[in-house]
């Protein structure tokens, strides 16, 4: 394989960044995908998802020729030496992986293959799926009564959304799982321009690989479950989080990453992949006590932040108009998988509130995810319309737009005075200055005012010294 050409099945949010960032790297690519719809789009030069940067690497290996999308699997499989499955893994009513689109293309590829082929599983799958699949595709060899040599690779994907660009071209790792050196070779070439980067590879077998994802995704979702719980605590004792978890990040064994307070974790990955974990260890005998309350304390989080705005309105919100500013998991991307919003805004409507939301990119899919509720929601044309009227507002999603809000403006425009800031982006003094009722996560107005610090604000303490 001189020139290794590249087939992708799955051309969703990994798909797509993956077929078009290796399309960048100099190979031809063909992204593969069920969906018509999502094809005539891409083929039409249309990208049928927001994230920031992708526009760019499109445009450019569209000019030079070096992708091309098709529905067509078989041609897929056929033309090209290496097979990445992107497929989706959604969580099952259980919390295991549902596999049913993994194994759907393992036996397309073994009705297909007719030369050597490196499958690769990108898939975040559970442990044994890269020996499954290589047993689906060799069934599928046999009742053809066919030989043909392939192998079978797990290359976990660490892309964050809202930054799968640049996490795809500078990961902090490649991990490639494989059995077979002249799979690993070719692997390792794909990779090539990564590792002239430097980035570190860790070659180790499948099953290795495959725990790998597991694990470190649901390291991160412990970590941002840990904090919540930290600032739940802050909160009751007048104690900052943003402090305790400066402090904390401050120590090199821990890391400052992941320790931001919120109103729990959302997304495509965290919250199924948590559930698959757990429930894959079950399935081998092996309970995993941490991750099972990681999983338990995020949905208590949403929760508690429903909990939190109707005490302001003493468990009353019939009536009352709150704003939500921002429905995706987090910013940068408009997907709304697993969002807390998809919790708390119900939540709301039950207990008889009407919400006016405004999000940059979400409000296409939320509207989609929200339908039951519909009657109940205003999407608004900005942040400013969403606070027309309002008694509260709860800042969800940390987009950038949200962080220096006109409080002059929005207090203009509400009627009421709850502030909710759930990802902490103010400083309580300064919006309580402007007259309103403050509460972050972790982060009450007394713990703020307690905890300024002689050196960082003297002239705040002078002021109320007099
Ligand atoms: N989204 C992320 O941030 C992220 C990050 C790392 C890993 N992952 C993992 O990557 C995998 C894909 O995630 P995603 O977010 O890209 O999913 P997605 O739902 O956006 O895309 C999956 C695509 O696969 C297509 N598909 C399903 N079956 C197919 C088949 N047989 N042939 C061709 N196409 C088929 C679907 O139509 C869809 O377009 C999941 O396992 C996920 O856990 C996701």
């Amino acid at each position: 394989m001189n020139t290794v050409k590249i087939g992708i099945i799955g051309t969703g949010y990994v798909g797509l960044v993956t077929g078009l960032c290796l399309a960048d790297f100099g190979f031809q690519v063909t992204c593969g995908d069920i969906n018509g719809g999502k094809i005539e789009k891409l083929d039409q030069g249309e990208i049928p998802i927001y994230e920031p940067g992708l526009e760019v690497v499109f445009d450019r290996v569209r000019k030079l020729d070096r992708i091309a999308f098709t529905c067509n699997c078989e041609e897929l499989i056929r033309n090209n030496d290496v097979i990445f499955v992107c497929v989706g893994t959604p969580p099952k009513e259980d919390g295991s992986a549902d596999l049913t689109y993994v194994w759907d293309a393992a036996r397309t590829i073994g009705r297909t293959i007719e030369s050597y082929k490196v499958v690769v599983d990108k898939s975040t799958v559970p442990v044994g799926t890269a020996a499954r699949v290589q047993s689906i595709i060799l069934d599928e060899l046999r009742n053809r009564n066919l030989v043909c040599d392939f192998d079978v690779v797990s290359n976990p994907e660490f892309l964050r959304e809202g930054k799968a660009v640049h996490d795809f071209t500078h990961p902090d790792r490649v991990v490639i799982g494989s059995n077979n050196d002249r799979a690993t070779a070719i692997m390792k070439k794909i990779y090539n321009p990564l590792k002239l980067n430097e980035v570190p590879f860790v070659i180790t077998t499948p099953e290795t690989a495959e725990i790998i994802k597991y694990a470190s995704n649901a390291f991160l979702a412990t970590k941002i479950a840990f904090i919540n719980e930290i600032a739940n605590l802050c909160e009751a004792v007048n104690a900052d989080v943003q402090k305790v978890a400066k402090a904390m990040g401050m120590d090199g064994r821990i890391s400052p990453k992941f320790l931001h307070p919120g109103p729990g974790f959302g997304g495509s990955c965290f919250p199924k992949d948590t559930r698959a974990l757990v429930r894959i260890a079950h399935e081998h005998g092996v309970e995993q006590l941490i991750v099972s309350s990681v999983v338990e304390s995020n949905e208590q989080q949403k929760l508690r932040m429903v909990r939190k705005i109707k005490e302001a309105f003493e468990g009353n919100l019939e009536g009352r108009i709150i704003t939500v500013l921002g429905l995706s998991f987090k910013p940068e991307t408009d997907d709304m998988r697993e969002s807390p919003s998809l919790v708390i805004i119900p939540e709301l409507i039950r207990a008889g509130a009407f919400v006016r939301t405004f999000d940059p990119q979400a409000m296409p899919e939320a509207m989609k995810a929200l339908k039951d509720h519909e009657k109940f929601i205003s999407y608004c044309e900005d942040e400013y319309d969403a606070c027309r009227n309002a008694h509260a507002i709860v800042i969800l999603t940390d987009w950038n737009q949200f962080r220096r809000l006109d409080l002059d403006k929005v207090a203009a425009l509400m009627k009421g005075r709850n502030f909710f800031d759930l990802r902490n982006l103010y400083d309580p003094e300064e919006v309580y200055n402007m007259g309103f009722q403050y509460e972050g996560v972790g982060k009450t107005l007394a713990a703020h005012l307690k905890g300024l610090d002689r050196q960082e604000h003297p002239e705040q303490l002078e002021f109320r010294a007099r």
